[in-house]
């Protein structure tokens, strides 16, 4: 089989952000050179795209709405069901590395601190680096402009987050987002993995889980092909959005296809996108800009 690594940084990131995409699927491509396996592959892509800074995953990692909390998400998967994920995590450098640790243990999801001390037994990197400039300065945007209902996502127009906060510190006078990063391998074996890492969807409140570790939602991996989302989380759980769009590559369509099947059931208003690999093809749809990368051994 021809084996294959594509990555995307996540839906609004700008086309000019494909460098990193375009290392990542190399750094991928590599390891399969080397004969890693597709999992060994999307992880290492992963890896690096947590560590470059611009992506909404590892230190690029998004505030929660109180401006201080770094949670991370992340989930991989392999075409012979193995899962492993972490939701929640603190602290550690590379989430992906975290769902890979899980994904070697008798359970498939691990959150909050049990995330963290399973980082912590598997020696995971740590990370008390915070949050970038970049995301704080995004923060501070989001938080700006909060006064204006028609300003935020849709399913936070009416929400009143003095009774929502859930925050040990009090809620701020200003408030603050964007999205994951993700890897689907397809190898010379025929194996198909995936892996998805990500801060979060600005605006969250503490301990709100999205799509990334979700299998099925943010991620799958299956005897016809691997698929990684991005976009709105809420959303994407209540389409099961890789699964559908994994059910529609074991129906014969193509992934781009499949794809644009599955957006579709999305609003408009609703940022998705998603890369997906068949045994034949691979492709690639969003429906808002989304940076990519395609790369070969
Ligand atoms: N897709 C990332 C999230 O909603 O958390």
């Amino acid at each position: 089989m021809d084996p294959i690594v594509l990555t995307h940084g996540g839906t609004k990131s700008p086309p000019e952000w494909s460098d990193g995409c375009e290392r990542a699927a190399r750094v991928g491509a590599a390891v399969l050179r080397a004969g890693g396996s597709a999992l060994d592959a999307a992880v290492a892509a992963v890896r690096d795209m947590e560590d470059d800074g611009r992506f909404n995953a590892g230190r690029g990692s998004c505030l929660r709405f109180d401006g201080i909390t770094l949670e991370m998400d992340a989930g991989v998967m392999e075409s012979t069901g193995r899962i492993g994920a972490v939701a929640a995590l603190r602290g550690f450098r590379h989430p992906v590395d975290a769902a890979r640790a899980a994904l070697e243990t008798p359970h498939v999801l691990y959150a909050g601190e049990g995330a963290a001390l399973l980082a912590r037994a598997f020696a995971l990197e740590p990370w008390e680096g915070g949050a970038s400039e970049a995301m704080r300065e995004r923060h501070r945007k989001i938080a700006s402009t909060w006064g204006d209902p028609a300003a935020r996502r849709p399913a936070w127009r009416d929400a009143d987050l003095g009774r929502l906060w859930n925050f040990r510190t009090p809620l701020p006078p200003e408030l603050r987002p964007e999205d994951t990063v993700g890897a689907v391998v397809r190898d010379a074996a025929g194996r198909f993995a995936a892996a998805a890492s990500t801060g979060g969807a600005i605006p969250m409140l503490l301990g709100r889980v999205g799509d990334t570790p979700l299998p099925g939602a943010g991620f799958w991996a299956g005897p016809h092909g691997a698929v990684a989302a991005t976009g709105i989380g809420e959303e994407i759980i209540r389409r099961l959005a890789c699964r559908g769009i994994h059910d529609r590559l074991s129906a014969g369509v193509s992934p781009a296809e499949a794809i644009r099947a599955i957006t579709e059931t999305f609003p408009g208003d609703v940022a998705f996108g998603a890369i997906a690999v068949s045994a034949s093809e691979s492709g690639e749809h969003a429906n808002r800009s989304m940076a990519f990368a395609t790369a070969r051994p």
